[in-house]
């Protein structure tokens, strides 16, 4: 008879991790989860949906002894840890992120550990900007827009050959990774690291390239993260959400239980060794349609705030191609609608949302790291 699967989930007290957890529970499998249970995400401390019957490991992966004790006895690694976001930090991206799964790593070949799969989040971010489509030359991979031309209320992406601006197509794994963010620079180093471990010791390792991720458990602390929590939040408090560029810029939203299905599907089936994949949906909203619609949706005449303003490094648009995933199974199950009806359910039975709000809102005004057009409001 086999021994039932022991998977470790880092970041298991998160998102995406928490349902993970959930997902690998329902397949039978134990799990042991590592988290360290970011101040910021977390500034009340273990979640209530870690459930009391897992085994809860606080502990750090920048810790080479809490890699040994997590790693211990383990199967299959979901490595979903991160410092993740708009932070205004450069090194502990780079300790957390690249330096945490450098660790993990050296821990598993120094120990000799008979882990079977690792599998590691990695990000739509890798990408820097998305693919387009420009009527004249056709396809090709954007290039990061220069912070000059954001100044001057210039959003969009230019064809390279005609400097014409062109219509975002759905992104694949071949575009080039980038890195003009340093959140960007860590998940392409935790992806190349992850990667080329696999090659060299012959462990089969996966990389997913989530797009943004959604759902029930998405932090309510943290005003860096989740464009939806944040905008929800805001309209709870009868604030405008405010929209940065001119509100076009579009992003592929995926729910959090979708994602959870991509990592037990490549966890389980031996054709995604060695890969990486997008997970996404294939489809893409824009940023102020989606406030317009949560607006709607929470009851609130509100409309979002476009001020103009702007974030250096970051893409305009980014529709994942997942066919490289759908080739082994993937199919997206939660589209935006009932997506967003399964969050506001969620966050309607979260308690005070306001003063979540204003413990977001007083770390946002303590370090800004947002920058205005000289253009003025769009229009
Ligand atoms: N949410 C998204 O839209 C998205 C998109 C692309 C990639 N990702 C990646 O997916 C992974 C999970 O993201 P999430 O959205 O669930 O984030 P999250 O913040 O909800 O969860 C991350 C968890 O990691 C824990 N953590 C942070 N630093 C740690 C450390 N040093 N040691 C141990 N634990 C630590 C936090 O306490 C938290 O519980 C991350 O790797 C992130 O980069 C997320
Ligand atoms: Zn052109």
């Amino acid at each position: 008879m086999t021994r039932s699967t022991t998977a470790l989930v880092t970041g298991g007290a998160g998102l995406i991790g928490s349902h993970i957890v959930d997902a690998a529970r329902a397949e039978g499998w134990g799990v042991r989860v590592m988290d360290s249970l970011e101040p910021q995400t977390h500034p009340h401390g273990k979640p209530a949906w870690v459930a009391d019957d897992i085994e809860f490991m606080a502990g750090d992966v920048r810790n080479g002894a809490d890699w040994e004790r997590a790693l211990d006895g383990i199967d299959i690694v979901f490595h979903e840890a991160a410092y993740g976001g708009y932070m205004p930090e450069i090194a502990k991206f780079i300790h957390v992120n690249s330096y945490g799964t450098a660790l993990m790593l050296e821990t598993i070949r120094d120990r000799d550990l008979p882990i079977r799969k690792i599998v590691m989040a990695s990000s739509q971010a890798v990408y820097n900007e998305g693919a387009y489509s420009c009527p004249e030359h056709g396809h090709f991979y954007g290039e990061t827009r220069p912070v000059a031309q954001l100044e001057r209320g210039d959003y969009e992406v230019h064809c390279p050959v005609c400097d014409r601006p062109s219509t975002p197509v759905p992104t694949d794994e071949a575009a080039p990774m980038g890195g003009e963010n340093v959140y960007a620079i860590s998940k392409a180093d935790q992806e190349r690291l992850l990667i080329s471990f696999g090659r060299a010791t012959g462990l089969p390792v996966v990389a997913l390239r989530y797009s943004c991720t959604y759902g029930p458990r998405q932090s309510l602390f943290n005003p860096y993260t989740g464009v939806i929590a944040i905008f929800c939040t805001r309209l709870m408090n009868d604030l405008p959400p405010v929209v940065y560029e001119d509100g076009r810029q579009s992003r592929d939203l995926v729910f959090v239980e979708d994602v959870a299905r991509a990592n037990l599907l490549v966890a389980t089936d031996s054709r995604a060794d060695g890969g990486v994949f997008n997970v996404g949906t294939g489809n893409a909203v824009a940023i102020g349609d989606l406030a317009r619609t949560l607006a709607r949706q929470l009851g609130k005449a509100i409309e979002p705030d476009i001020p103009g303003e702007f974030r250096p490094g970051e893409m305009r648009a980014l529709i994942s191609d997942i066919s490289k995933l759908e080739a082994i199974g993937y199919r997206p199950e939660v589209d935006l609608a009932q997506g967003i009806a399964r969050y506001l359910e969620w966050i309607a039975g979260q308690g005070d949302i306001g003063e979540y709000f204003s413990e977001a809102e007083a770390r946002l005004r303590a370090r800004n790291i947002v920058k205005k057009a000289t253009a003025g409001r769009a229009s």
